[in-house]
């Protein structure tokens, strides 16, 4: 790997393999365990990325001109790499010669973005904002059934995200407790609700019935004076609705804030031993139905904050009685979690009447007990929606998250709408599904694999919240018939498009393509070659998500057997040794690394779901799912740095044994960043050493760590917990639970004095590494 590529694997395509180079055959695909697989980020932001003014040019089979075509510059035509039609080119690339390329067909430009100029057709808007563009829309969703400090922390949040949004964004609010209430912020003089029952389900036309949307609705494309107002709000032909409960946030700040003032917790009585009666299902049905009717196929986004479970109506997790506990892992292991199943289709639901319209639900759960995550999941996750859990409003968790979720500029996470994939391939080469937050678009064709994981059975898929940093898991699998024999001449290069549409922030419609290549081998001849193409960082997230995917889906799935036996097996069929000879063994190191992978991944939170609740295993997977590697990598397998004098901070072993007395370690697990003192460093700074001018390299020391940690909170979504903690003290254990027990009871006296003993029953990274070893070897 040269050193650019070290220092940014993902390049300017954004996309990283398990394998760069491909095995010809299925059988030999299969041989070598690890899927093949691809990690793409569709609008990972790119300094290269070159924006192309004008419309892209496609092949019959609808690949996009690319570098990778060959082009005969005399005849004026180019060859498409994945079907191998000719096409000659229009008449306005008449002018093109070696010297004289368009930006598609720059060797280094394999991804481009083309801005969509606007088709005539469309209809120009008068305020001044880019042609053929539409404003983001705002849905909130507030739950009431809080504590009155938890609903002071929520209304300050969404006043201030309110204030941050661009002035012609349209907002709208909906608030709920034991009912719904949908309020008409168009009617300043003062304000008007429309009530919703929360103990019934409720359907599209019912809830454009009652907010009075469902015969205006109908006449609305006829009347004239109702399509101005819609107008001017830059949606020509749409809805009524729009000017009653959509507003522009500069037209309708000083309403929502009196509104948010008046709003009081939920006052329905609640009898002893109850929990409160909250209708969270039917709330997020009423947001959707009302975006559905004012504004389907424009980007909108239901901003949901919830406190406590859903006990009323339909998404209902747990009954009202608080003698019954919310459902655990136990429970939906043993089939003991009544609510389960009938919340999860109730969202199941939702998600397609969001995906149908084209709208997202983000997710911002606050509260001490479980809100509903792991049953909400599917519909935050087809929509491309946003997840942040914490435990209070009031926590910087919450707080600075939902603060970056509306800041411009640098900060800004770049929220576009209206995604859609696509990816070709070229022949033989089947696509099985994407793991991450999109939805199948059922588009059949010769690249769809019969066997199906996660989204699957399509070539193009829905995203209706994307983002920069966005990222999907494309999975592969080769076709069953012997490449040699059909054709006489096999070409050595694979080919792989990936087309990405969307709208971005500023309501454009855009259009990124991006085509990579990599080469076919005959894996019977070289392992050696195959194993120079692993990625073994990509490889490990892969292996977590399917993991993941398969607990999630199979009934009795055994994780960590399955995890060891794929490991077995990639360590004896690209390992070095001697059969029957375990110290014989060593591994290449393209493969080195990737079985400690393995062993901090059978201990993390993704497989061991037995520490967490439901909703925090969700909230894990659905992050893992959509970080990018560098990032899904530090959730398997945190990374430590040591801080002490006289030398600069340095990446210390995963292991107890990195615990010194005299040192400062930085953990950082992605969900939480932890800050651990040494015993004497703590007691010298609970003597306040630092304060004293002949400290100063103390000081220094103790402020590096919270330097680091801050850079990496600045550039993180969602926020993660920082945790500052002193060796011995209580919360110590956030870093303890994370490293390999090295020094257990039967080896302790063997420590170097200092370090601590993790009292636990794990193997240890040796004793694992050991057996692998010899399971490896075996013939
Ligand atoms: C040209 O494209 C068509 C449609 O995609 C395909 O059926 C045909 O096989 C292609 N021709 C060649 C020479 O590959
Ligand atoms: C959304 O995307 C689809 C598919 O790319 C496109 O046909 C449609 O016009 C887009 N809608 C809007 C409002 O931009
Ligand atoms: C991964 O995402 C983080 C932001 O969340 C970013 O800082 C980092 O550069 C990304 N890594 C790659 C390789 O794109
Ligand atoms: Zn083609």
């Amino acid at each position: 790997m040269s050193e650019m590529a070290a220092m940014d694997p993902e390049g300017i395509d954004g996309v990283r393999m398990t394998w760069n180079v491909w095995p010809r055959t299925k059988v030999e695909a299969s041989k070598c365990v690890i899927p093949l697989a691809a990690s793409i980020a569709p609008l990972r932001p790119h300094q290269d990325i070159p924006t192309l003014p004008y419309a892209p040019l496609r092949c019959k089979c609808s690949a996009v001109l690319n570098p990778c075509a060959s082009v005969d510059y005399t005849g004026k035509l180019w060859i498409c790499p994945f079907c191998f039609n000719r096409s000659h080119f229009p008449p306005h690339y008449s002018m093109i010669s070696e010297t004289n390329l368009p930006g598609e067909l720059y060797p280094h430009y394999t991804t481009v973005q083309y801005a969509i100029p606007s088709s005539p057709l469309q209809p120009q808007s008068f305020d001044g904002s880019p042609p053929n563009s539409h404003p983001p829309v705002f849905m909130f969703v507030l739950d009431t059934c809080m504590i009155e400090e938890e609903l002071g922390f929520a209304k300050s949040a969404l006043k201030q995200a309110v204030g941050l949004l661009p002035e012609n964004a349209l907002v709208g609010f909906v608030s709920y407790g034991t009912q719904v209430q949908v309020h008409e912020l168009g009617f300043s003089e003062l304000s008007k609700v429309y009530v919703f029952r929360g103990s019934k389900e409720i359907s599209k036309e019912q809830v454009m019935e009652q907010l009075g949307l469902a015969v205006s609705g109908r006449r609305a494309a006829g009347a004239p004076g109702l399509q101005k107002g819609a107008v001017q709000n830059g949606f020509p032909g749409s809805h009524s609705g729009v000017t009653r409960f959509l507003l522009p946030a500069s037209e309708c700040e000083y309403t929502l804030d009196s509104v948010l003032d008046e709003l009081q917790t939920d006052q329905w009585p609640v009898a002893p031993g109850n929990r409160q009666s909250r209708c969270t299902g039917v709330a997020l049905s009423v947001a959707a139905g009302l975006l559905g009717a004012c504004l389907p196929g424009t980007g909108a986004r239901i901003v949901a904050l919830v406190g406590g479970p859903c006990t009323e109506g339909p998404g209902t997790i747990v009954s009202k009685d608080m003698s019954d506990p919310v459902r655990s892992h136990k429970d939906l292991d043993k089939d003991a979690a009544p609510f389960f199943k009938k919340a999860v289709k109730f969202y199941d639901g939702l998600a397609k009447q969001l995906v149908s319209q084209g709208h997202v639900l983000d997710l911002f759960a606050s509260a001490l007990d479980q809100v509903g995550i792991a049953e909400m999941k599917v519909a935050v996750e087809r929509t491309g929606g946003l997840v942040v859990l914490s435990e209070s409003f009031g926590h910087s968790v919450f707080k600075d998250s939902f603060r970056r979720v509306f800041e411009d500029g640098e900060q800004s996470l770049g929220l576009c709408f209206n995604g859609t994939l696509e990816i070709i391939c070229s022949k033989d080469i089947k696509i099985q599904g994407i793991l991450g937050p999109c939805t199948s678009l059922e588009q059949k064709g010769p690249a769809v694999s019969d066997t199906i994981i996660g989204e699957g059975g399509t070539t193009a898929w829905k995203m209706c919240g994307i983002d920069k940093s966005t990222c999907l898991t494309v999975l592969f699998d080769l076709s069953t018939s012997d490449k040699t024999s059909t054709s006489g001449t096999v070409n050595p290069q694979l080919y792989l498009q990936f087309r990405t549409s969307y709208q971005n922030p500023d309501g454009q419609t855009m259009l990124r393509v991006t085509t990579v290549t990599r080469r076919w081998i005959d894996s019977a001849l070289s392992s050696e070659d195959l194993l120079q193409g692993f990625d073994q960082e990509t490889a490990a997230v892969v292996m977590a998500r399917i993991t993941s995917y398969k607990m999630e889906t199979e009934d009795g799935f055994d994780a960590t057997r399955w995890l060891d036996r794929s490991l077995i097996r990639v360590c004896s069929k690209f390992g070095d040794y001697r059969k029957d000879d375990p110290a014989s063994f060593t591994l290449n190191p393209s493969l080195s690394l990737f079985p400690q992978f393995m062993f901090n991944l059978r201990r993390s939170q993704f497989v061991q779901v037995f520490n967490n609740s439901p909703d925090e295993t969700a909230y894990f997977r659905m992050l893992l799912n959509r970080e990018n590697i560098s990032n899904a990598a530090v959730m398997i397998q945190p990374s430590l740095i040591s801080y002490s004098f006289n030398s600069l901070p340095q990446p210390a072993l995963l292991d107890v044994a990195s615990i010194a007395a005299d040192k400062i370690l930085l953990l950082d697990s992605y969900f939480s960043i932890v800050i651990f003192h040494g015993m004497t460093i703590a007691q010298w700074r609970n003597m306040g050493y630092h304060n004293e001018p002949e400290y100063q390299a103390f000081k220094q020391l103790l402020q590096a760590p919270q330097d680091d940690a801050q850079m990496i909170i600045r550039e993180r979504f969602p926020v993660p917990r920082l945790v500052v903690c002193d060796q011995h003290g209580s919360q110590a254990r956030f870093l303890l639970a994370k490293l390999n027990p090295s020094a257990t009871y039967s080896n302790a006296h063997e420590m170097a004095a200092g370090s601590d003993v993790i009292f636990t029953d794990d193997v240890s990274l040796q004793v694992f590494i050991e057996h692998l070893q010899k399971l490896a070897v075996q013939s």
